[in-house]
């Protein structure tokens, strides 16, 4: 048979796949419990800059996360190591998502703050290398992607839990062309990876007195891996009795997003990788755009926080970098904050950006020499945390900004 050959090819890299995820799924049973950081004597913070606008962003981000933590940093309970090396010269250079020796190092962190890094696509000067994002929340097993997005005076307070390491992006870059016209892709999903998203999300919901939780999958087409999702998640809610809890389809929850008789009702989102993927951009441009989000890339072990956005080589190139908006990875430290235990700093942060950003303005970034730089806006946002009326100042506006909606 002619076509004989070139299926026991593509089936002996498809075995090589399964044994893999087999293999995974043996770790993901093994795996310990969530690191109480309030527990360490001291608290590694990994700080990589990425490359493109990554430096610049993390650099100002970096400022405002040491202006916080002052008291820890300086009494020794925390720490701020630089992290060399992700770049996209250097990962060319050893064609390498991550080089062994950044690796090392950031698996040596607690948590990590890393800007931006490029993604070569087909057709870019670059080797085509796997995404480090991509390969960090792989390697570091960062399984929850937690994305919120807040606009206070449209009642908009949603958390996203996408899933960060299963899906399309397990072995996003091990697809197989089986001939020249045929071209096949894989998503996976595991008991353990889906019901432990399932678990963080609801957890979320029921500590934080949310109490509604939305699953999304497209599990009417998708019926084996985005099934399971679902089965798995009805299970796991019965034993959130006090959460309540539906499923949707992504189109019409991309839909539903945008209209105002209905999202104001949503809290908390649970969902497969691609799709929290696409719908998290969505979500962010309601909130101002993406560079605005921050993200947040929780393990049991590691955590990571950045930007949602890529690294605009572009600006680099036309000698605008410092004129980037580092506001997203300003989120990204308010979101570590709250997840090493800071909970007051980081919702002061929180409530300086929304004072900053969306209701007092009193700097503009343009991207340009039109406007501010990075390290200005930050500097602002610091003054405005050292502001005593934060707080009353914050709140009027809201109540401003809520009656004006009506
Ligand atoms: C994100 C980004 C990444 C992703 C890219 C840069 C690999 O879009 O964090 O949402 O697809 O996950
Ligand atoms: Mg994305």
């Amino acid at each position: 048979m002619v076509y004989e050959q070139v299926i026991k090819a593509a089936q002996e890299k498809y075995g090589e796949l399964l044994r893999r995820q087999l293999e995974r799924v043996e770790d993901l049973k093994n795996e310990g419990d969530w690191i109480d950081f309030s527990k360490l004597d001291k608290l590694i913070i990994g700080v990589c800059g990425g490359d493109g606008i990554g430096p610049y962003i993390c650099s100002s981000a970096q400022k405002v996360l040491e202006f916080l933590l002052a008291d820890k940093l300086g009494s020794g309970k925390a720490e701020i190591r630089i992290i060399e090396g992700l770049t996209i010269e250097r990962r060319a250079e050893v064609l390498k998502a991550i080089p062994d020796d950044t690796l090392a190092e950031l698996k040596k962190c607690h948590v990590i703050l890393k800007g931006p890094t490029t993604t070569p696509k087909k057709g870019d000067p670059w080797p085509n290398i796997e995404s480090a994002n991509v390969a960090m929340r792989k390697q570091l097993d960062l399984f929850a992607n937690v994305r919120p997005v807040t606009v206070p005076e449209l009642g908009i307070d949603w958390m996203f839990f996408r899933e960060n390491t299963e899906g399309g992006y397990a072995v996003g870059s091990d697809g197989i062309n089986v001939t020249e016209d045929l071209a096949i892709d894989f998503c996976v999903a595991t008991a353990q990876g889906t019901e432990r998203i399932i678990r963080a999300g609801f957890e979320f919901a029921k500590k934080n007195g949310k109490n509604y939780v939305s699953i999304v999958t497209k599990a009417n087409i998708i019926k084996t891996t985005d099934g399971r999702f679902l089965t798995i998640a009805e299970k796991v809610a019965e034993e959130y009795p006090e959460v309540k809890w539906d499923d949707w389809f992504i189109d019409i929850m991309t839909a539903k997003l945008i209209d105002p008789a209905r999202r104001s009702d949503f809290r908390v989102f649970v969902l497969p990788n691609l799709y929290g993927d696409i719908i998290t951009d969505e979500a962010a441009q309601i909130q101002g755009g993406v560079g605005t989000a921050g993200s947040a890339n929780l393990g049991k072990r590691y955590a990571m926080f950045e930007a949602i956005h890529g690294s605009a080589p572009r600006m680099v190139a036309e000698g605008r970098g410092q004129y980037a908006d580092p506001c997203s990875m300003i989120k990204a430290v308010a979101l570590m904050l709250s997840h090493i235990g800071e909970t007051e700093k980081a919702r002061k942060l929180d409530m300086a950006l929304d004072v900053c950003v969306q209701f007092e303005k009193k700097l503009t970034m343009t991207g340009r020499s039109t406007g501010s730089t990075g390290d200005e806006f930050a500097q602002y946002v610091m003054d405005t945390i050292r502001r005593d009326d934060l707080e009353k100042v914050w709140q009027a506006h809201v109540d401003k900004a809520k009656a004006s909606a009506k």
